[in-house]
């Protein structure tokens, strides 16, 4: 006797179904029906395959790709009908195309398992998160490019353990991004072209006995080959890995990004305004306008470093071939590469509407002292003391400009021969703000005239 409740795809087996709690554990198709479009396109090409390779007829190919496409539809329209009791994504579209089309939809999974299918399909979903995150990295870079480009020569003050340090560009600090931001790109390229490998073929874990073409398939799915072991094809995550590592490294930039966007909105730095499309108010404090994208922002490396904390936790000592285990790679990286996107989308939003504010970044660059190293490097160039001495004379002047109360440019040309005799007027030229920065001209430094080749440099690789 057969119990109803069997599963349909290896009842035979079985003289009773599942457990309620064996299927909840069990069960993935909550999730993995984010896979869906990928599962069909994953077997339509096998489909075609097949028939080609004369394993299945022309006609049953050809019933089960129209059937497939009609699955399709009805869950894009949202009228397809999910069931738990047919565990994932794979087994829900067979059991629908069999409803459609009948018996030809047996046929489908001939030289194939769900190892090398859902290897497959999730390839191809992260490789389209990799190319999402590519595109949303660039359009960042391009709106970092717009802010550098309007305040190449605005001075602000550079820090080192958030003191005021030396002065530096506008375009300087947006730049920096801009080359963190590109080697992101470069990661997620390199994950890309390492993943770009197809499993599908590689059955089980051991291959078929059909003369199946894995080439064919590997080409129509936008693969560049088929993964040489079928072994190591249903086996690694390997790709989910290094996404989910491309994706945290850059998360961290995001969240350091944003730290600085919530300290430079603060109405004791005002370096920046944020606009009002992305910021928030407050319910009870009428004058305040915060920085609630940028902090979100700033947590979000939290759930992606976590999702990739748990894939490697997940996957190592995993012997070979499959094991379930591997089901629970998938709501990691969907959750990691949902929040990813939205973050880089929510700071390409932020940087493209904020305003800097030029006035406000120069009264700070000009303050704290920041034109000291100027100081030190005058002494060495102009009176020929060593570095060492030169720091200590700067370092009294500068104690002596903190006891006054005033900056080092305030102080006068006696009181700066007190320090040390040799000092002239011409120190002034180097106290100023404008004066330090523009001779900051060695390669990849802060003088206007090396962000302006940065820039070009930045604008011709993005064109
Ligand atoms: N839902 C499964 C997963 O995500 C598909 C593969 C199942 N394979 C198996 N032999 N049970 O990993």
């Amino acid at each position: 006797m057969t119990d109803k409740t069997q599963n349909a795809m290896w009842g035979g087996r079985f003289a009773a179904g599942p457990d309620a709690i064996m299927e909840a554990i069990n069960a993935s198709i909550s999730f993995d029906k984010r896979l869906a479009a990928q599962d069909i396109a994953g077997s339509r090409a096998h489909a075609a395959m097949l028939a080609a390779q004369g394993i299945v007829t022309d006609n049953d190919a050809e019933a089960i790709r129209e059937g497939l496409l009609t699955v399709l539809s009805e869950i894009e329209r949202g009228t397809f009908e999910y069931s738990a009791a047919l565990e994932d994504i794979h087994m829900n579209v067979e059991a629908r195309l069999k409803e459609i089309i009948g018996e030809p939809a047996g046929r489908l999974h001939t030289g194939r398992s769900r190892n090398d299918q859902v290897a497959t399909d999730f390839r191809l979903w992260v490789r389209d998160q990799a190319d999402a995150a590519i595109g949303g990295l660039e359009a960042l870079q391009r709106a970092l490019l717009a802010q550098a480009e309007a305040g190449a020569d605005w001075v602000m003050p550079g820090f080192t353990h958030l003191q005021t340090a030396q002065p530096v560009t506008w375009g300087h600090h947006m730049m920096a991004y801009v080359e963190m931001f590109g080697r992101d790109i470069g990661r997620f390229r390199d994950a890309r072209a390492r993943m770009n490998e197809c499993p599908l073929g590689a059955a089980a874990l051991a291959g078929t006995g059909f003369p199946i073409d894995r080439e064919a398939t590997a080409e129509a799915l936008g693969f560049d080959r088929p993964m040489a072991n079928s072994l190591d094809a249903v086996s690694d995550r390997d790709f989910a890995l290094e996404f989910l590592s491309a994706a945290t490294i850059s998360a961290v930039h995001l969240s350091r990004m944003a730290e600085e966007l919530v300290i430079w909105s603060s109405a004791q730095f005002r370096f920046v305004t944020l606009s009002d499309r992305f910021s928030t108010g407050s319910s009870i404090m009428p004058q305040k306008k915060n920085p609630d994208a940028a902090e979100l922002i700033r947590a979000k490396i939290g759930r992606i470093l976590g999702a990739t904390v748990a894939l490697f936790t997940v996957m190592k000592g995993l012997p070979l071939a499959y094991s379930k285990d591997m089901q629970e790679d998938k709501e990691q990286v969907f959750d990691a590469a949902d929040n990813y996107l939205l973050a880089l989308a929510a700071m390409e939003g932020m940087v493209r509407d904020m305003t800097a504010n030029r006035d406000a970044l120069r009264a700070a660059a000009s303050s704290g002292f920041s034109t000291a190293t100027d100081l030190a490097d005058w002494l060495v160039r102009e009176a020929g003391l060593p570095f060492r001495d030169a720091h200590h004379v700067t370092g009294a002047l500068v104690a002596l400009a903190e006891g006054k109360g005033c900056d080092l440019p305030d102080l006068s040309l006696e009181e700066m021969q007190d320090a040390h005799g040799a000092i002239t007027s011409s120190v002034f030229d180097v106290l100023g703000v404008d004066n330090s920065v523009a001779s900051r001209t060695s390669y990849g430094g802060t003088a206007p005239d090396q962000v302006r080749a940065q820039i070009a440099r930045w604008k011709e690789r993005l064109a």
